[in-house]
């Protein structure tokens, strides 16, 4: 096909944000697509996934993955169809899931080895739940809670960010363990949803009151496991309630990664001495290998309509720096997409 007919659109990082992330951070550039040189594939992305960590990797600091440099397109996962190929390993009208960047097009080589896309079959499931339960998030959830957490049928999982992509999933996992599960969200919609929907025990609004009499009612027996994804003044009220050899799994913390002052640290810490707990962080990418594992299991969930996977889909890529603020905000209303072209 011709590609220079094409134009993509990228959104570049202009500027190392300071708290929320403005309008002014991000440098939109439309260029040719062009040719395709042997090896390579050209992608038209369909969705793109919203995530917190994107935040992190506009920072210029030491994490588990190198930084997004100045006039670099913005990295994001992506779920897109191969529209022009040279490679024998991928055909036109494939699907494929892989790091395509905030933009309308990835075109590169794609090697035997090394990062790389993975092919995803719509016939199988949404091209939406690749980006949620089947993807990122879904992988975090299922391997977060089960090795790090190690939760026991009967025990107290308590999760935060309940009606998010993460921990939509680390909730209805902990269900089908047979655990009591109760979530943390802001605002009632949302706890209703965790709680009607999605078949938690309980869910604590922390707008709507406080963290700690909801720990308190909901949580009587204490907690044993507390799959965290907020940080902060919660993760510190939720030390209070941890039971003997809790585990509590640091997955993220959103509360945090716009501060303009020191992260806060949890100043109630000696109770993971007092209780001979354990608080333990995860990388998801540490999984990689077994994502297969992670995928038939939550994919036989899936269908057998034991687990939901709820995805929030903005339209639009020229509408990428709003979404990406809706994390920041809570407005979010499940796993956070971003639709850049009809699927
Ligand atoms: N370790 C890993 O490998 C890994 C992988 C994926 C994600 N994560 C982390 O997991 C967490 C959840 O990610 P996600 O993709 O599932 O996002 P998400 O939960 O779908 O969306 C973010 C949610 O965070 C909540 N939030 C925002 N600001 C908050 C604040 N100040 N205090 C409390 N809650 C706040 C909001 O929900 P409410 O409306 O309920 O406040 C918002 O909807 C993030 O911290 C992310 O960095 C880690």
């Amino acid at each position: 096909m011709t590609t220079n007919v094409l134009e993509n659109l990228q959104f570049r990082l202009a500027a190392r944000p300071v708290g929320m992330v403005k309008d002014s951070d991000w440098q939109q550039v439309a260029e040719p697509v062009r040719e395709l040189a042997d090896g390579e594939i050209l992608v038209k992305v369909l969705y793109l996934s919203m995530d917190p960590a994107m935040r992190g990797w506009m920072n210029d600091a030491k994490s588990y993955i190198r930084p997004v440099a100045i006039g670099e397109v913005m990295r994001a996962g992506g779920v897109g169809v191969v529209i022009a190929s040279k490679s024998p390993r991928f055909a036109v009208g494939e699907h494929v899931f892989g790091t395509t960047g905030v933009q309308r097009y990835w075109i590169g080589p794609v090697a035997e080895t090394g990062p790389s896309f993975l092919k995803v079959d719509p016939a199988l499931a949404p091209l939406t739940t690749y980006l949620n339960t089947l993807g990122m998030p879904g992988m975090t959830a299922y391997f977060g809670l089960l090795e790090s957490g190690q939760p026991k049928a009967g025990e107290t999982v308590l999760v935060s960010g309940a009606a998010g992509a993460v921990g939509q999933t680390v909730g209805q996992v902990a269900r089908q363990l047979g655990c009591r599960v109760v979530g943390i969200a802001g605002g009632k919609e949302k706890c209703d949803f965790v709680v009607k929907e999605l078949g938690f025990d309980a869910c604590i609004d922390y707008k709507g009151g406080s963290v700690r009499d909801g720990l308190k009612e909901h949580c009587p027996q204490g907690v044993d496991v507390y799959f965290d994804n907020v940080g902060g003044d919660i993760l510190d009220t939720v030390l209070t309630r941890i039971n003997l050899k809790a585990r509590i799994v640091i997955c993220g913390a959103i509360s945090q990664y716009n501060n303009t002052t020191p992260v806060k640290g949890p100043a109630n810490y000696l109770s993971l001495l007092v209780n001979r707990a354990r608080m333990e962080g995860i990388v998801v990418f540490d999984y990689a290998d077994r994502y297969h594992v992670g995928m038939a299991a939550l994919g036989q969930w899936l269908k057998e309509g034991k687990i939901k996977s709820k995805e929030d889909i903005v339209q639009g890529l020229e509408n990428f720096p709003q979404a990406l603020n809706m994390l920041f905000e809570g407005k979010n209303f499940g796993k956070l997409l971003l639709q850049v072209a009809p699927a």
